[in-house]
């Protein structure tokens, strides 16, 4: 029977966060945020402090399904993200990654661009697919699951700068001065992060997240390069085995580039950081059929009070008109009360 010819009690909910992303908007918008499943939670840290390393959290399927679960729980956001980090593919690749307190990620230093080998990669992260095995399995049939990777220009950036660093000088001048290799690279990049998110839809992610988070720091002919580029190629890649799977991007920053981004790399959603003005989001973006998520401050997050109010009723009100996910700009902040969280989903839900 047709969907219109059922007594609306009769229509199942079904997953609000994948209508949207298929282009159908709804009021209150579906939320999640990023980095939701962390240090911000108590039983985030109850369970991480009973763990030796960050790698170990990714690793053991039974640790990341149960911190992926608990925002859900808790707030009952509309789509779970998979509990793992962008850095787990230069791990996989060979390049010693560990996270020290305080000081974020720790790469060694690259001596040569690796090889790319899809069954070292896959031997790897398999305790990943399994965590995504069993999300898609748990999780209430309401909830989307949300798999992700670096984009290749951010993960190139860790390998090379070492680690996390203001403005990645190293990388960027490496890119220029090395062109060549860079290039290999990125290719091994492209040719892991398809591997790697092909086999997350294949164990049961139903929308991909490529985070680049380190886009905004070049210009034009670099973003092309090293940010549309690879990004397109990885989505072409996907699409041609999946070419259901909606994907959304997020080049953090990019600025008045957030346009061609979309234009060039084929994405169905785009992410965007809180500096993005919202009418400029509206008349550049949604109006151009993509659909939009963000783009909520973690700072106003992190403040609360009137200004969060202020800030959530702003993006409700420029963005809700058309299909659009309430997110913040960037991930949540670690020393963010739990209460400013819960006051956010009342905002964003109610009022
Ligand atoms: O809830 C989620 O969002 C899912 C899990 C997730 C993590 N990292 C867990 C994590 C996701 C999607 C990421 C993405 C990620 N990781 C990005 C892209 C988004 C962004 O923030 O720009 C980047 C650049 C990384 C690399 C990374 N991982 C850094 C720079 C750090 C340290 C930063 C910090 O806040 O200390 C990490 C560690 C990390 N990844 C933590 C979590 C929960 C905190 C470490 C811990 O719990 O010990």
């Amino acid at each position: 029977m047709l969907k219109q010819n059922l007594p609306d009690q009769m229509v199942k909910p079904g997953k609000v966060f994948l209508k949207t992303l298929a282009g159908e908007s709804s009021t209150p918008p579906p939320l999640w945020m990023m980095r939701q499943a962390g240090r911000y939670l108590p039983e985030y840290r109850e369970i991480r402090s009973g763990v030796p390393t960050f790698l170990d959290m990714c690793f053991t399927p039974e640790f990341a399904v149960e911190v992926t679960l608990q925002p859900i729980r808790r707030f009952g956001f509309n789509a779970a993200i998979l509990f793992s980090d962008i850095l787990v593919i230069p791990h996989a690749l060979g390049q010693n990654v560990t996270f020290v307190a305080g000081e974020g990620p720790k790469l060694d230093p690259l001596e040569k661009v690796p090889e790319f080998q899809a069954d070292q990669l896959h031997d790897v992260l398999s305790p990943v697919y399994q965590t995504v095995e069993t999300l898609a399995r748990e999780l209430p049939e309401e909830t989307a699951l949300i798999g992700f990777a670096g984009a290749p220009w951010t993960v190139a950036a860790y390998m090379i700068e070492g680690g996390g660093s203001r403005d990645f000088e190293t990388v960027r001048r490496y890119a220029y001065e090395n062109e060549h290799e860079f290039q290999t690279l990125i290719d091994v990049l492209v040719k892991s992060t398809t591997e790697y998110l092909t086999k997350q839809i294949d164990y049961g992610v139903e929308t991909l997240q490529i985070f680049d988070s380190w886009a905004g720091l070049l210009p034009e002919d670099q973003f092309q390069k090293w940010v549309v580029e690879p990004t397109k190629q990885i989505v072409s890649n996907l699409r041609s085995t999946h070419p259901d799977i909606p994907i959304i991007g997020f080049p953090r920053m990019a600025g008045p580039l957030y346009t061609k981004y979309v234009a060039k790399t084929g994405v169905d959603a785009v992410s965007l950081d809180q500096t993005v003005p919202l009418e400029w989001a509206k008349q550049n973006l949604q109006n151009k059929n993509i659909v939009v998520q963000g783009n909520l401050d973690p700072m106003v997050l992190l403040a609360g009070g009137a200004p969060l109010e202020t800030a959530v009723q702003n993006i409700k009100t420029t963005l809700g008109g058309a299909p659009f996910i309430f997110n913040l700009g960037h991930g949540i902040h670690k020393d963010t009360p739990v209460e400013h969280v819960e006051t956010l989903v009342n905002l964003v839900r109610g009022g």
